[in-house]
């Protein structure tokens, strides 16, 4: 049984002008049909679902009104055993958190909210192009406590053009603030295809690798003083809140996404739905294959994945799983550091996780 069960929502207020993941303005009259073919979605992989966590990413997800939120939860109950499921987690954006929507994902049994802060400067804001503001977001905390959620992710961006290290510090204290269980903290990625990507192109702005890696030390030192454990490389948590499904994925477990873009491994298979909303609908419709795309994941690449995301936890991962001659030139090079029976990222080769995880994956 697969019991990691991610689930993608790809429908946002507003688009952000720096993201990649599959998304799609929201729309009030697709929303109903799509939340019916998640369900049917749900129903045909039930026989190989108990999941003992489950993610709700998107897009973002708290865009769906109170009552078609009601009816997904519902319906997944309905389809799912969902007895043994330990964390569940919400993403959810500032300006969509209401009450109403509180109270129902706590009564079906949402126990974790991950929420899209990203900074608390509202000129950041603005040039991130965020459709929330920074009285929203603290609003939407003081209102995620008031309905009981005692674990709460708070996501930041740090390296948003025109940053300095004294408005990411404020950013960093005023996160501490609310004291959320947990924070993921993202270095800007300039991905392809978006409006920041092609600005970054055209001139006006230039990456700054110097003040990235000043920032990524400054996030590191502050939030352990605050007593947050850098257990992934982006990722902050108070004792005992780190996030179990995500944990899952970096350690390689299997797991299943439901939803347009979704992707889903199992054993030595990886497939993908495709990444458009309306012909996901149609093609549940129809009773047609979701999917658009699929391959064989042998054994060598499921475990070079288990190496390259298990470096950067710092529990870092077995000596066993890493290839010898890969082990000895990242040694050498003073990239990884071994801690009893296992390796992890140094913090020199924390500042280039990237090449290094490239590295690993040619093996
Ligand atoms: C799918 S979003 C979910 C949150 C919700 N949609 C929102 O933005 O409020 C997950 C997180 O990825 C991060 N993210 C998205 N694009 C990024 C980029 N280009 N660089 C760094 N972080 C990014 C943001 O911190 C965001 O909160
Ligand atoms: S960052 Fe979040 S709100 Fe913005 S476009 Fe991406 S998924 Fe949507």
């Amino acid at each position: 049984m697969v019991e990691h069960l991610y689930i993608h929502i790809p429908f946002c207020l507003k688009i952000c002008p720096y993201c990649s993941f599959y998304k799609e303005t929201a729309n009030a009259k697709k929303a109903k049909p799509f939340v019916d073919a998640l369900l049917r979605e749900a129903r045909e992989r039930s026989w190989q679902l108990r999941p003992k966590t489950i993610f709700f990413g998107g897009g973002t997800p708290s865009a769906l009104s109170v009552n078609q939120l009601a009816f997904l939860l519902q319906g997944l109950r309905e389809t799912l055993d969902c007895s043994e499921v330990g964390e569940w987690s919400f993403e959810m954006n500032p300006a969509t958190v209401t009450k109403e929507k509180a109270k129902i994902l706590r009564e079906y049994g949402v126990n974790r909210i991950s929420i899209g802060v990203q900074s608390w400067n509202p000129r950041e804001l603005k040039v991130l192009g965020r459709v929330h503001t920074v009285e929203q977001a603290e609003k939407s905390i003081a209102v995620l406590r008031e309905a009981g959620f005692d674990n709460i992710n708070v996501d930041l961006i740090y390296s948003v053009p025109g940053q300095t290290k004294e408005s990411w510090k404020e950013s960093l204290s005023k996160s501490l603030g609310f004291r959320p269980e947990h924070i993921s903290a993202y270095c800007l990625t300039y991905e392809e295809d978006t409006e920041f990507f092609r600005r970054m192109l055209g001139g006006e702005w230039t990456p700054d690798e110097v003040l990235d890696a000043d920032l990524f030390v400054m996030t590191r030192e502050a939030l352990a003083a605050a007593g947050y454990r850098g257990y992934e490389i982006s990722n902050f948590s108070l004792a005992g809140r780190e996030c179990v499904h995500n944990l899952a994925y970096w350690e390689g477990k299997d797991f299943i996404g439901l939803g347009p873009g979704a992707f889903s491994t199992v054993g030595e298979r990886r497939w993908r739905n495709a990444e458009n909303t309306q012909s996901y609908i149609e093609k549940s419709q129809d009773g047609e294959a979701l999917t658009d795309f699929e391959e064989a994941v042998g054994g060598k690449i499921r475990k070079n994945e288990r190496v390259a995301f298990g470096l950067r936890m710092d529990i870092g991962v077995e000596r066993g799983w890493v290839n010898t001659e890969t082990a000895e030139r990242l040694l050498a090079a003073g990239l990884i550091v071994g801690k009893g029976e296992r390796y992890s990222l140094s913090e020199r080769g924390l500042l280039v996780a990237d090449s290094i995880a490239e590295e690993v994956m040619e093996f």
